[in-house]
C-alpha cells in the first residue's frame, strides 16, 4: 500500500459537457470490463438516468492505470451530475477527492454550471484540471473555450487538456497529466482509522452498503466501527472497493475509497456525512461533514392505495440512504389518507423521487402539486411557516405574506437578451446586472420569485435560446408577495391535494390552464363532469368533461374474444394507478400534469 500510487478526483462540468461519457472511456480503457459485457454509460446505472441520458447520482469508481513510465496507479473517481438540481450532489463528491477535471463542451464553452463547479472544487482547495472536450466535432471552437477558460475561469489554458471523450482522441494523454498534477492524498496511516460517510444505498439481497473515504488508519473485515454522529456501533462483514459493482478486498487503508457491509438493521443509523472510527481506538474529532441541504419545493406524496402506507414508509427510508437531499416527514389527506410531506430540491429531484419509488420499489404514488415555502404572518402577529395549501390559514386571519426571492444568473450568447428578458420580465423578475462576458457571451443578474423558476422556467429558458443560454440560482432572500389558495373542483367536489399556492394575479391564468389539463387527462364518464378551479368561493375557471355514450368494448362484439379480454385488463391495469374522487376516476398522472404548464 503506497499513497504516492493513489488519485482521488471527480469529473464535473456543466449538463451534458460529457462527464459520463469520458468516465466511460477511462472504464473502458482500464480494462476492468471485458468488451463483451460493455455498454453506453456504465456509470448511469439507474434506468431513469439511462433513459433521459443525464446523471442523477454521482458515481465512485476505482480504476488500474500504469502510466508510460510503468508505474501502477489506483484511480477512484467520481462522476458527478450536472443538473442545477443535483448541485449537492457534486458537493460530497468533492469532499472525498484531491483533484477535479473540469470539463468544458467546445462547442458550447463556459456555462452557468461551469462556473459553480468550479467555484464548489476551489472551496475545497482541489488541483483543478481544464478539459476541453467534443473537439471532434466540426462546430469546436478550441481557441474561443480557451480564451474563456483564462478569461472567465482564471486557470491557465494553455495547460487545457483536449480531448473527445466520444472517439477516444486525447484520454492516454489526460491519465499521464492527472497522476502528474493530482496529488496523491496525505493521510496518517497510523493513526486510529477515521473515514466519511458520503454515500450509502441499499442492496435487496445484502442490505446497507455504506461508501466511504478513508482519511486516516484502515479499516478491515471484523473491525469493531463505531458511527460518531448516530453514536452507533457495528462490526464490518465485508469491505471492498468499487469496481462495477462492488470488489470485495477484505482491507483498506487511508486515502482510499470503498464500501461497507455490516449487517445494519436500522437504516436511521447511517447518515451520509457521518465519520465511521474504530470502537475500541476511535479518533478524536468527528470531520466536518455535509453543509444540510435546503429543500428548494414541497409536496406530499400518497399511495394510490391507501393500504400500500407501509410499504411507502418502508421505501422513503431505502431511498433516503442513497438520496441524503431528500426530506420528509408525516402527513395525511382528506382525499388521499396517510403519505408524508417532502422536500426536494427541485422539479427534476420530485420526478426522480416518483420514479424511482415506482420503478426501485413498484409504487404506485401520487404527488401533490408542489410549492415553495412561504411565510405567512398573522394578524395576531405570529409568523407561520406554508409548504402546502393545507397548512394556508383562512384568509381572514392573515396580515400579509412573504415569498423566497433568488438571485438567478444566466449565460446567454448575446443575440438571445431580448428573449430572456422578456421571460424573466414576465417571471416577475428583477434586473440586477448585464455584464459582458466578451463580444458574444453576456451574463444577466436577476432576482426573482423561486415559485416563479419552478414551473417550466428552465425549459423556457432552453426555448427562447435555442438551448444556448444556461443558468443557475442561489436563494437570497423572503419578500412580500400576495398569496392566494386556488382550489380545484371536480364534479363540484374539492380535491385537497390539486389545490395550489398562488401569486393572486396569476391564479385566473393558472386555474384556466389547469382546469384544460384536467379535461385532458380524465377519461369521459358515464355523466358531464364539470372541472372548476375557484378561490375560497368564487369559481374563476370552468371546463366540462362531456359524458361518455358508447360502451368502449361494443366495437369487439362479435369478434375475437382475447382482443376483448385484453382491453378489459388494460382498462383493470388502469384502475390499479386510479384515484376516486366522489364519483370521479382520478388518473395518477392527473396530479403530475397540473404542474406542467406548457
Ligand atoms: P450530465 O451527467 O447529465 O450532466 O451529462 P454529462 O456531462 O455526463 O454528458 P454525457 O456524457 O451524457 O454526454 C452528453 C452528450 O454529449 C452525449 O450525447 C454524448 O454522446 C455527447 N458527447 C460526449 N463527449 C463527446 C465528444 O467528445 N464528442 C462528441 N461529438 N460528442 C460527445
Amino acid at each position: 500500500h503506497d499513497l504516492s500510487r493513489i488519485r482521488n478526483f471527480c469529473i464535473i462540468a456543466h449538463i451534458d459537457h460529457g462527464k459520463s461519457t469520458l468516465a466511460d472511456r477511462f472504464i473502458e480503457l482500464s480494462k476492468i470490463i471485458s468488451e463483451r459485457d460493455y455498454k453506453d454509460q456504465i456509470l448511469d446505472s439507474m434506468d431513469i438516468e439511462r433513459e433521459r441520458g443525464i446523471t442523477i447520482k454521482s458515481q465512485a469508481v476505482t480504476i488500474p492505470y500504469v502510466s508510460g513510465e510503468g508505474v501502477e496507479y489506483q484511480l477512484n473517481f467520481v462522476d458527478t451530475p450536472g443538473h442545477v438540481d443535483f448541485s449537492y450532489e457534486v458537493s460530497r463528491a468533492i469532499s472525498s477527492c484531491e483533484g477535479a477535471l473540469l470539463l468544458v463542451d467546445a462547442t458550447q464553452g463556459v456555462e452557468a454550471q461551469t462556473l459553480s463547479n468550479l467555484y464548489l472544487a476551489l472551496e475545497h482547495d482541489l488541483e483543478i484540471i481544464p478539459v476541453i472536450n467534443k473537439i471532434d466535432m466540426p462546430a469546436a471552437d478550441i481557441e474561443g473555450v480557451k480564451h474563456q477558460i483564462e478569461h472567465d475561469l482564471g486557470l491557465p489554458a494553455d495547460e487545457a487538456a483536449l480531448i473527445s471523450a466520444k472517439m477516444g482522441t486525447g484520454i492516454m494523454e489526460l491519465f499521464e497529466k492527472l497522476v502528474k498534477e493530482i496529488p496523491s492524498p496525505s493521510a496518517q496511516e497510523d493513526a486510529p482509522a477515521k473515514a466519511l460517510v458520503f454515500d450509502s444505498h441499499y442492496d435487496p439481497y445484502r442490505g446497507v452498503v455504506v461508501h466511504f473515504r478513508i482519511f486516516e488508519g484502515s479499516f478491515r473485515e471484523g473491525q469493531e466501527i463505531f458511527f460518531m454522529g448516530s453514536e452507533s456501533r457495528y462490526t464490518i462483514d465485508e469491505l471492498g472497493r468499487f469496481r462495477i459493482g462492488l470488489e470485495r478486498t477484505g482491507k483498506l487503508h487511508a486515502g482510499e475509497v470503498g464500501y461497507f457491509l455490516a449487517g445494519i438493521k436500522t437504516i436511521s443509523d447511517i447518515r451520509v456525512g457521518d465519520t465511521v472510527t474504530d470502537y475500541k481506538h476511535p479518533c478524536k474529532e468527528a470531520l466536518p461533514g455535509f453543509m444540510d441541504v435546503k429543500p428548494m419545493v414541497y409536496s406530499s406524496i400518497y399511495p394510490v392505495d391507501s393500504n400500500d402506507y407501509q410499504e411507502l414508509a418502508a421505501a422513503m427510508e431505502k431511498l433516503k440512504l442513497n438520496d441524503a437531499s431528500l426530506v420528509y416527514e408525516k402527513d395525511s389527506s382528506l382525499a388521499l389518507g396517510f403519505g408524508y410531506k417532502c422536500g426536494f430540491l427541485g422539479l427534476l429531484h420530485l420526478e426522480v423521487v416518483q420514479e424511482r419509488l415506482e420503478r426501485e420499489f413498484g409504487l404506485s404514488i401520487v404527488f401533490t402539486a408542489p410549492s415553495v415555502m412561504y411565510e405567512v404572518y398573522l394578524l395576531n402577529g405570529e409568523m407561520i411557516q406554508v409548504e402546502t395549501p393545507a397548512d394556508m390559514p383562512e384568509s381572514s386571519k392573515i396580515d400579509y405574506s412573504m415569498e423566497p426571492y433568488i438571485k438567478a444568473s444566466i449565460i446567454t450568447p448575446t443575440e438571445y437578451i431580448g428573449n430572456l428578458i422578456s421571460l424573466c420580465e414576465e417571471k416577475r423578475g428583477i434586473q440586477k446586472d448585464m455584464i459582458y462576458l466578451d463580444e458574444k457571451r453576456v451574463e444577466i443578474i436577476y432576482e426573482m420569485p423561486l415559485a416563479e423558476v419552478l414551473f417550466e422556467f428552465y425549459d423556457r429558458l432552453k426555448s427562447v435560446s435555442r438551448g444556448y443560454a444556461s443558468f443557475d440560482y442561489d436563494l437570497i432572500d423572503y419578500r412580500r408577495t400576495d398569496l392566494a389558495k386556488l382550489d380545484i373542483l371536480i364534479n363540484g367536489n374539492a380535491v385537497d391535494t390539486l389545490s395550489q399556492l398562488v401569486f393572486r394575479e396569476n391564479a385566473a391564468y393558472r386555474a384556466r390552464k389547469v382546469c384544460k389539463k384536467l379535461t385532458k387527462e380524465i377519461a369521459r364518464h358515464q355523466f358531464q363532469i364539470p372541472i372548476q378551479g375557484a378561490i375560497g368561493n368564487h369559481i374563476i375557471a370552468r371546463e366540462n368533461i362531456r359524458a361518455l355514450r358508447k360502451d368502449v368494448t361494443a366495437k369487439c362484439y362479435g369478434g375475437d374474444i382475447s382482443r376483448k379480454r385484453k382491453l378489459l385488463e388494460k382498462q383493470k391495469e388502469g384502475k390499479k394507478r386510479m384515484k376516486m374522487v366522489g364519483n370521479v376516476e382520478l388518473p395518477q398522472s392527473a396530479f403530475l400534469s397540473v404542474l406542467k404548464t406548457d
